[in-house]
């Protein structure tokens, strides 16, 4: 397996002789798990010191019940994507980033993590043994996802003396039921998603479940997903419940400010940077709940959703839609711009890619 460091012990016999193709409706991939073949595992114990991964055949893990991420929910997880060039080879997206903001989501949470070049060798390792799982160009990508949780047994509340590190797979299409129409959001009052130092804006697992409540109401009343605001003055914008908003007037881009309680989105900073260089002006900046009802358009950003347009916004009973319900044209422009590189369609001129 090309890309294999010599920390890191594989038995690549297994994979080497999987058939190339598989029986997948790769026109109708939404984001749904699909079981692949593999999957890597690297644990650390109490030296902190990561070592001897492996790829093993995807399946259920072994767990102490005494675990610190089932007690206390002491992990965190990381999404990044691998698309297929139209030559056959496949583009990782900057998964240093990924590795980076586990290594800063690891420091909060009082754990052992992967270095960088251990936590990128590992998803190399972990794509190239799932390879056939790579959807054709244009049809979606393979959605790595690494964990990272305190596997060591305990009982009072302190750091876990042990840390697994996993990444598993799965092809991908579109997040949102809509496919790439416009989602329709709704503005929630009740329960707000982060509280200022609390753990927002890294990516740990228990920031997750706490928003589902919001999710299940929004959904049942029809709209796609909750945008959430800060729960101190409950006026400005934060994200949504697996994604960063964006916010257009007057060709101005705004979106919020990374300020601890809003998860640093790599497709964030990536939409920020290409809107930039082609010209926008991009603010980040505390924006208004206000600034909804007079937006011209209004959009969603991340690993998992890319680039969303949004219809139409419900802020206190009140419904604004956007664009005619159409897809904004900076939202086009900016999706074009990344997916093109990130299929490897356009140049990339950010060095943002990396073939594996
Ligand atoms: C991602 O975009 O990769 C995420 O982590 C969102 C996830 C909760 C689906």
């Amino acid at each position: 397996v090309s890309g294999a460091s010599s920390t890191i012990q594989c038995d690549t016999s297994a994979y080497e002789e999987a058939v190339e193709t598989v029986e997948l409706d790769w026109d109708n991939l939404g984001f749904t798990l699909v079981p692949t073949d593999y999957m890597y595992i690297m644990k650390c114990s109490e030296d902190g010191i990561f070592s001897e991964g492996e790829l093993r055949r995807y399946g259920p893990i072994e767990l102490s019940p005494a675990s610190g991420v089932l007690n206390y929910g002491q992990g965190l997880f990381e999404g990044l994507k691998a698309y297929r060039k139209e030559d056959g080879s496949i583009l990782l997206f900057r998964p240093q980033e990924n590795a980076l903001r586990m290594r800063m989501g690891a420091e909060r949470m009082c754990m052992a993590s992967p270095s960088v070049e251990q936590f990128v060798e590992a998803v190399k390792l972990t794509v190239l043994a799932n390879k056939r799982w790579v959807p054709p160009t244009g049809k979606g990508s393979l959605y790595l996802r690494p964990l990272l949780m305190g596997s060591g047994a305990l009982l009072g509340v302190s750091p876990s003396p042990e840390y697994t590190f996993l990444i598993y797979a799965s092809p991908v299409g579109n997040y949102f039921k809509e496919g790439s129409a416009p989602i329709n959001l709704v503005v929630e009052n009740d329960y707000p998603r982060a509280a200022p130092g609390g753990t927002g804006g890294v990516k740990a697992i228990g920031n997750y479940a706490p928003v589902m409540k919001a999710q299940k109401k929004a959904k049942e009343n029809g709209y796609s997903d909750v945008l959430y605001l800060d729960s101190t003055h409950k006026k400005y914008l934060e994200e949504v419940s697996a994604c960063n908003i964006f916010v257009v007037k007057d060709k101005i881009i705004s979106t919020p400010e990374i300020k601890g309680t809003i998860l640093p989105g790599i497709t964030r900073r990536s939409v920020i940077d290409i809107a930039r260089a082609q010209g926008y002006q991009v603010e980040e900046r505390a924006v208004s709940v206000e600034e909804l009802l007079d937006a011209d358009e209004v959009f969603c950003t991340g690993t998992a959703v890319v680039v969303s347009p949004v219809g139409s916004i419900t802020y206190l009973g009140r419904r604004v839609e956007y664009e005619s319900k159409g897809v904004g044209a900076v939202s086009r422009e900016v999706y074009s711009a990344l997916t093109r590189l990130q299929m490897g369609l356009a140049e990339d001129k950010m060095g943002w890619t990396m073939q594996i």
